[in-house]
Order: structure tokens, then C-alpha cells, then sequence
């Protein structure tokens, strides 16, 4: 096993996003743990990494003592985990009114509580890491659906709501000895998306996300959002004043 490679931890890279960042960072030579629910998926994404040392864990991240096994294993085969990036994420299209609560549960889940897992789980370990060489990384996968309610959203626009503030959290807490990075994506074509049957301005491929996401890994930036067209517009609309926000928002219906 690579001593000197990054060794990197990615929930929620059997599909979209999260599989197309693994290849891109497995490209520029990084040793990749592949987790999620479908093992059959982990193992064909893991056939598609460039290099050799890759391992998949599969769990569902919303299952903590699941997810501590996982991370069990990683240790025993890993000198260090360096980056655990969490893009794990559910989304059913609904407005209030029509909303599945049991569906509404798992996404806050999923989406939210398991967060909360991993960072229990792991955190005691990273911030304890030799840092005399670079800090561990921890990035989590929110979304510019989280920045102010929109119509439409829910439960999915809360669940990301809260876990933006949970990330800042983390940063103000921990910041100065992990490096806490929130990921913000505007449109990107996965399944996930599939499921909207509106226009998605701007909208990118799953590749050149997981590229954007794997160079900007390395900045000195807290947040990578993207497309820049796209998540400025958001950042603006989400700061009007309520008065002048709600003229808008009641047009995005
Ligand atoms: N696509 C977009 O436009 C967009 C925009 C903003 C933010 N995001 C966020 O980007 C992230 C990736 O989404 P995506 O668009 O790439 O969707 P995706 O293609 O559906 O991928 C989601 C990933 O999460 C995994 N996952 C779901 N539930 C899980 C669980 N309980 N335990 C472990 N893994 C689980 C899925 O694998 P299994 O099903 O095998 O478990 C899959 O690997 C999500 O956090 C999403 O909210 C996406």
C-alpha cells in the first residue's frame, strides 16, 4: 500500500458526481476508498479508476454503526485517511402539501443526521493526525438549493439549509487544524436531477463537476460552488431583503 499517495475517503461514489470526482482525483494520483449503498456500482466505478489500490466499503451512511465499521477497515489497510469527502445525498421534488413523510425522513437522514455520524466518527482521529505534514480535509457536499427557501424545495432544501450551517460550524470549531471544505453545486446532470421536470439553467456534466470539485480541492477557499453563472445569481437572490425576495421567489413557482 502507497505510504506517500492521498489517501481519500468519498461517500456517495457509486453514481453522479461523486463517482466522476473519484476518477478525476484517482487520475492525478490519489488512492481512493469508494462508498456507498450499491456495491455492484462502487465496483464498477472502481474498475473505471486509473491506478491500482483503490478499495470500496459499501454501508449506508445514515447507519452509524455501519459507517464506524467502515471506517475501521479503512484504518486497519491505510497509513492515514487525508481527505473524507461526504457526497452522499437524496432529493424527491415536492411542494408542501404533497410532501412523503417517510420519504422526508430518510432525506433529512441521509442528507443531514448521517453528517453528524461520520463527523463523530472520524474527527477525534483526524484533528489528532501528525500535522507536520499537510492537514486532513474534511468536505461535504451542500448544495445552492440550502441558501434561502425556494419553492418547491422541500424536505431537500432544509436538509441542505442545516447542513450548510452545520459546515460552518465545523470550520469555526476546527478550522484551524482541519482543513473544512463545503461544496456547493449548481446543476449537474445525475439521476438526481433526472428527476426535475423544469429548466436547469446552467446545468453541467457529472465530469466537469468532479473535475471543478477535484482542482479546487487543493485552494485555500472554504467553499467551492459552481458554475460560477449559475451560484453567483443564487448568492444575490438568496441576500435581497425578505420584501423584495419574495416578489421573487413567487415567481419561481
Ligand atoms: N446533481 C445536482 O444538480 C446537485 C446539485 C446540488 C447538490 N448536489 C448534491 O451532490 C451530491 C451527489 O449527488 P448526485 O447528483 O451525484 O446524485 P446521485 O447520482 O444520485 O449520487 C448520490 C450518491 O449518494 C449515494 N447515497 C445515497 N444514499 C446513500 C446512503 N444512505 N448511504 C450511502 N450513500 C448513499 C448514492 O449511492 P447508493 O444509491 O449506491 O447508496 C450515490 O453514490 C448530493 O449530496 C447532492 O445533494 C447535487
Amino acid at each position: 500500500m502507497s505510504k506517500t499517495a492521498k489517501h481519500t475517503w468519498i461517500i456517495g461514489a457509486s453514481a453522479g458526481i461523486g463517482a466522476a470526482l473519484a476518477q478525476s482525483l484517482a487520475k492525478k494520483g490519489e488512492v481512493i476508498c469508494l462508498s456507498a449503498r450499491s456495491e455492484e456500482g462502487l465496483l464498477k466505478v472502481q474498475e473505471s479508476l486509473s491506478g491500482q489500490e483503490h478499495m470500496v466499503q459499501p454501508f449506508d451512511a445514515s447507519d452509524k454503526d455501519a459507517l464506524a465499521r467502515a471506517h475501521q477497515q479503512i484504518r486497519k489497510e491505510w497509513p492515514r485517511i487525508d481527505r473524507v469527502i461526504f457526497m452522499a445525498g437524496l432529493y424527491t421534488p415536492t411542494s408542501f402539501g404533497e410532501i412523503d413523510l417517510k420519504d422526508a425522513e430518510k432525506i433529512i437522514s441521509v442528507n443531514l443526521t448521517s453528517v453528524f455520524y461520520l463527523i463523530e466518527t472520524i474527527l477525534p482521529e483526524m484533528k489528532m493526525q501528525d500535522n507536520t505534514q499537510e492537514k486532513g480535509q474534511i468536505a461535504i457536499c451542500a448544495s445552492v438549493a440550502g441558501y434561502v427557501g425556494l419553492p418547491n424545495s422541500q424536505p431537500y432544501g432544509a436538509s441542505k439549509a442545516g447542513l450548510i450551517n452545520l459546515i460552518e460550524s465545523l470550520k469555526a470549531e476546527v478550522g484551524d487544524v482541519l482543513d473544512i471544505k463545503m461544496i456547493s453545486p449548481g446543476f449537474v446532470e445525475t439521476r438526481l436531477t433526472e428527476k426535475n421536470d423544469f429548466d436547469m439553467p446552467a446545468r453541467i456534466s457529472a465530469k466537469e463537476a468532479g473535475d471543478i470539485i477535484a482542482k479546487q480541492l487543493d485552494s485555500k477557499k472554504f467553499e467551492i460552488h459552481f458554475p460560477k453563472r449559475f451560484t453567483y445569481v443564487m448568492k444575490i437572490i438568496s441576500n435581497l431583503p425578505y420584501w423584495l425576495y419574495f416578489h421573487v421567489a413567487q415567481k419561481m413557482r
